[in-house]
């Protein structure tokens, strides 16, 4: 069957803004304010920046933050214009929030200078570069941690094992939630990896839970996965 959604060469390096990170995850920024909170592969994503802003205590992961800000800024142009480009032929998006794709590209613009202004004073501080699915945080060192684009819908290009050694780790460092948005794939299918998540005995200590939200731009996308620790596990 040929593809109907976006088509992809690489994970691209786009990011959103804080807003819409309240959509995805339903988040309530009031009850973040003090918190600890981890975002997953956050990339140009400016949540980081925005949310320190307002007093959350939000801290972001990503494999690119070994580079410097000038080299991050050439590729986030090229990628923005391919997918500008590419996902007006998708037939697996619904507009009613971005409008059109060019309203869609003002959003991953603002993102991403919020996210470079923020990233050239505070690189050192709350900007931490490496790879998952290893996360160089202490057991339990943050209250809440987010992932948004990265598991799930790239199924295609990580496999089950990378998923499963990235919810661990996540939990790991994680003591009272984890949620990882959207759980379809670019085709906007529901990944096959959640039922696997589930039922296997080796995360038989985490609980997993699809919450349904009010935010839908890929068809499918108003869900995130909630994942815990079950109640009296170790
Ligand atoms: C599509 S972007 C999503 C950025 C952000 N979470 C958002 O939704 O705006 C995917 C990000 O995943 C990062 N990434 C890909 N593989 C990774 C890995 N193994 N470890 C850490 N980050 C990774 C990329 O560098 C990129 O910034």
């Amino acid at each position: 069957m040929s593809k109907q959604g976006l088509v992809l060469e690489k994970v691209v390096l786009l990011g959103r803004t804080f807003e819409e990170y309240v959509l995805y995850f339903a988040l309530d920024p009031e009850a973040l304010r003090g918190r600890s909170v981890l975002d997953v592969a956050s990339g140009v994503s400016s949540f980081c920046a925005e949310a320190n802003a307002q007093d959350i205590h939000a801290t972001a992961f990503d494999l690119i933050y070994d580079s410097s800000p000038d080299e991050i800024q050439s590729r986030c142009e090229p990628d923005l214009d391919q997918v500008t480009r590419n996902i007006a032929l998708a037939k697996t998006y619904k507009w009613d929030f971005y409008q059109s794709p060019e309203g869609m590209r003002r959003y991953r613009e603002r993102a991403y200078r919020a996210f470079l202004a923020d990233y050239r004073t505070q690189r050192g501080a709350r900007y931490v570069a490496g790879n998952l699915p290893r996360l160089p945080f202490a057991d339990g060192q943050f209250d809440i941690t987010l992932t948004s684009y990265l598991l799930f819908v790239y199924e295609h290009r990580f496999d089950y094992k990378f998923h499963k050694r990235s919810v661990l780790e996540m939990m790991r460092v994680t003591r009272d939630e984890a949620r990882c948005y959207p759980i379809v794939t670019f085709e906007a299918s529901r990944s096959s990896y959640i039922d696997r998540l589930q039922s296997d005995p080796d995360l038989g200590h985490l609980t997993f839970e699809q919450v349904r939200t009010d935010f839908e731009f890929l068809i499918g996308s108003n869900f995130f996965l909630r994942i815990r620790h079950r109640a009296g596990a170790k």
